[in-house]
């Protein structure tokens, strides 16, 4: 495995490979979640790289940017024994070279402003920012994103779209640990009790999923179900809503096949999101 620290020999490395490139952009403290993403990555393409990079512009100045895990030295170890070729681990000037920020996409705000834009309205600027900087360094033809953070997959499914990009965006499915909770790097700051509590959360998902499916819930049905199951056990409501990933718009009237339920909950001060298929 290659371990790239510079820009430079990115692209130096990248010059020399052909074939497909399979990308999984990552903020490290590697869970089996990326490890899946990485996994699949493997089975579709010749060659497997994966970033590793902290991205400031996506965190507000009262979020976890300064505690955020980092754990480069397990994270290279999990990297070099699933068999990626290559880890980029820019530094902040690699990515945005002199301090400058500037984005070139941002993503529109009817979609960027809802959901996680709603209480996080840099969030989706940031994240457009540093993968499509990371997509124009290392030029994949395949990049690979959990389902888990499904909005920001819609996201940078239109940022491609809208920049001509060729590159496959290729959504994974979501992996959780034994009590339903999907995996997060933040999960890394619950303790035994909070992680229980937020197991929670994929079960009120299931119910609502069920409900809609014997029952025909509305979306309304589906909102006030998971808000009052979840706020019953103690975790804060940030959002819950029903999102067609097709368009990315925020379903409002009947719920049609493909529509997901997405939330962000918070735990014990831990914010976590999560997302189940309604139909
Ligand atoms: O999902 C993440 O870990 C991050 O938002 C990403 C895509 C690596 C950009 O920093």
């Amino acid at each position: 495995m290659i371990h790239i620290e510079s820009t430079e020999s990115l692209k130096t490395v990248r010059s020399n490979l052909r074939g497909s490139i399979g990308f999984v952009p990552t903020m490290g403290a590697l869970h089996d979640g990326h490890l899946s993403l990485i996994q699949t990555s493997l089975s579709m393409c010749d060659t497997t790289w994966v970033s590793i990079f902290v991205n400031p512009t996506q965190f507000s100045p009262n979020e976890d940017f300064d505690n955020y895990p980092r754990h480069i030295d397990e994270d290279l170890e999990l990297c070099k024994a699933a068999g990626v070729d290559a880890v980029f681990c820019p530094t902040e000037g690699d990515i945005y070279p002199n301090g400058d920020t500037t984005p070139r996409y941002t993503p529109p705000t009817w979609i960027s402003q809802s959901l996680c834009g709603k209480t996080r309205p840099h969030f989706f600027n940031g994240v457009c920012n540093v993968v499509e900087r990371l997509f124009s360094l290392v030029h994949p033809t395949h990049a690979f994103f959990g389902n888990k953070d499904l909005q920001q997959r819609v996201i940078i499914e239109q940022m491609v779209a809208s920049l001509n990009l060729e590159i496959d965006i290729v959504g994974c499915p979501i992996i959780r640990d034994k009590e339903g909770l999907a995996l997060s790097s933040r999960n890394l700051y619950l303790d035994g009790e909070g992680l229980k509590k937020a197991g929670h959360i994929s079960k009120a998902l299931n119910d609502a999923s069920i409900h809609v499916k014997q029952q025909g819930w509305s979306t309304h049905q589906v909102r006030q179900f998971i808000a009052a199951a979840l706020e019953g056990r103690g975790l804060k409501g940030d959002y819950v809503e029903v999102f067609r990933p097709r368009t990315g718009e925020v379903v409002i009237g009947d719920i049609a096949p493909g529509d997901h339920c997405c939330l962000a909950f918070i735990c014990d001060e831990v914010r976590l999101i999560d997302n189940i298929a309604l139909k």
